[in-house]
């Protein structure tokens, strides 16, 4: 035979091997993809239908997560509905009977998140946030500590500064109805979260610059490399080590290293061994413990838990902040109860100095404080992993690995919990009524060992900035500005934040 002959045999083969090759991964997917979209149907659990590719992701990008868990909650009204991330079976939890299960009674086999932000990323990957036990139970009993009220009282200088400082950047304003409230209020708590994690003095609240901003500026900035960043650490972890994503912006994580060196040597230069008066101080103190014992804590797991600090509050306070504000803008007869509320508090301190605990007695501004956070929680959903295989009820057993995602913004508008819950009513959260609100249906910063350890913090920050700017001033909406129902909220993040700029009138009292 000739040598054409032959080649032509052996290319033959080629294509057939070829064929048979591509025929086998066709099957093999259509198998593995039947399996896939009958996994929920299978065991019962209500469910839409997933996409091929995205699971049950189709809204990324498009909608917020928040508001999509709330469309789905209303949408089945069941205690659990079946989702896929990707190709991931999820359960998502939308009863608080089930919520309490998981987040506080059975802790033991959820004590970790899905979310993962890969090996590559030390600062992203070892924060209280992302990294699992047992590095986070050892970093989170250690600064529980410095969160507690007494700890957090030392906040009272920083946070009267700031305060002042916001009333000064409104009084200067040429034009105060041009302030773009989430702006100036992240500049606010830029500088007070900033400040108490890495000790550098930081000038945004006054001024609307500083390196330290130009941090947070850029974490608020979605395009679609940190889109593709953020919704693979969420949703798809596995694909984070493979194309090297980061939690932070990498330019982000060199300046926090650099500040918190700069900030620890002066610190150490003044500190008493064993007294931490801040975070961070706190911090120096891990550092220091970590040094001596074996658990793993080196300086890159102190800096990430500055870094985590810094971004797990500065956008939930601020954006709270922005939606308080907006919202007493459109009601008038709040703004009045709480304003009587303050002077009273006012009145009755020394030099009308608001103190911290005084502040944090105040039913009616917690009152409003906590319908902010019912209706516009930054972090809607809270994400835990099964570790074992868990029994949600008598009809449903997850197995490891499962992710699951506890439907708290779904609750929290639901009107059998909340009535009329598109409504700002601050009153359901004042002493005489709070009785009626059924447990776990109301959960802005978590529950249970993993919930928010900068509850507390956020909390100060907020009271008191809204104390100061109320007494100060009246908020008033905007001709023909869109109802507060009619905010747009960021589609390409994954928290619940205004996807605009707001805008009010604050009108000098007298
Ligand atoms: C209005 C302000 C805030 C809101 C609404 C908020 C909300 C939340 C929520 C919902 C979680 C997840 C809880 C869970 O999964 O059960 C969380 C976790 C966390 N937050 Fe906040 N947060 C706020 C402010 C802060 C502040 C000021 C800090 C730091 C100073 C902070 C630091 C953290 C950290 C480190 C975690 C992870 C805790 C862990 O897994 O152990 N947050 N937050």
């Amino acid at each position: 035979m000739s040598v054409y002959v032959l080649e032509f045999i052996d290319c033959r083969m080629l294509w057939n091997l070829l064929g048979i090759t591509v025929l086998c991964v066709i099957t093999w997917l259509y198998y593995r993809w039947t399996c896939v979209r009958q996994y929920w149907a299978k065991r019962g659990v209500p469910h839409l239908p997933p996409h091929p590719v995205m699971g049950s992701l189709t809204f990324l990008q498009r909608q917020n997560p928040a508001t999509w868990m709330i469309n789905i909650y209303k949408q089945f009204k069941s205690p659990y509905v079946g989702a896929w991330m990707f190709w991931r079976p999820a359960l998502i939890i939308n009863s608080p009977e089930l919520a309490r299960n998981i987040l506080v009674k059975d802790f033991a086999f959820f004590r970790d998140r899905f979310l993962s932000s890969g090996s590559s990323d030390p600062i992203g990957s070892l924060n209280l946030f992302t990294v699992n036990d047992p590095l986070w139970s050892t970093v989170r009993k250690r600064l529980t500590g410095v969160f507690t009220a007494s700890k957090l009282r030392a906040l009272q200088n920083l946070v009267d500064l700031k305060s002042s400082q916001l009333l000064q950047r409104i009084r200067n304003a040429e034009d105060n109805t041009k302030l773009n409230l989430r702006a100036i209020y992240t500049d606010y708590t830029t500088d007070i979260i900033g400040t108490a994690a890495f000790g550098v003095e930081t000038n945004a609240t006054l001024t609307g610059v500083d390196p330290m901003r130009t941090v947070t500026q850029a974490f608020t900035t979605f395009d679609l490399y940190r889109g593709l960043c953020w919704s693979s650490i969420f949703f798809f972890p596995e694909l984070v080590d493979i194309f090297r994503f980061s939690l932070f912006p990498k330019w982000s994580i060199d300046y926090f290293k650099k500040v918190f060196k700069i900030a620890s040597e002066h610190r150490n230069d003044k500190r008493t061994p064993g007294d931490s008066k801040d975070l961070l101080d706190a911090l120096l103190k891990l550092m220091d413990e970590g040094a001596k014992s074996n658990e793993g804590i080196t300086e890159d797991v102190v800096i990430a838990q500055a870094a985590i600090f810094l971004f797990g509050g500065f956008e939930s306070t601020s954006s709270i902040m922005s939606v308080c504000s907006y919202e007493l803008s459109f009601h008038p007869e709040k703004q009045d109860r709480l304003y009587e509320e303050l002077i009273a508090v006012k009145n009755q301190s020394e030099n009308g100095h608001l103190e911290i605990s005084k502040l944090a007695d105040c039913q009616y501004l917690n009152a409003v404080m906590k319908e902010s956070l019912r209706k516009y929680s930054p972090m809607g959903w809270l994400d835990r992993i099964a570790d074992k295989d868990y029994k949600i009820d008598e009809n449903l057993t997850i197995s490891a690995g499962t992710p699951v995602y506890v439907n708290s913004i779904g609750m929290q508008y639901d009107e059998e919990f909340f009535h009329e819950p598109e409504k700002f009513i601050p009153e359901r959260f004042l002493p005489e009524n709070v009785g009626n609100i059924k447990p776990f249906t109301f959960m802005p910063f978590g529950e249970g060992p993993r919930s928010c350890i900068g509850k507390r913090f956020g909390q100060i920050s907020l009271r008191h900035a809204m104390a100061n700017l109320i007494l100060n001033y009246k908020f008033e909406a905007l001709p023909g500005a869109k109802k507060p129902s009619e905010i747009k909220f960021e589609k390409r993040g994954l928290f619940l934040v205004p996807g605009q700029e707001l805008y009010i009138k604050f009108i000098p009292r007298s």
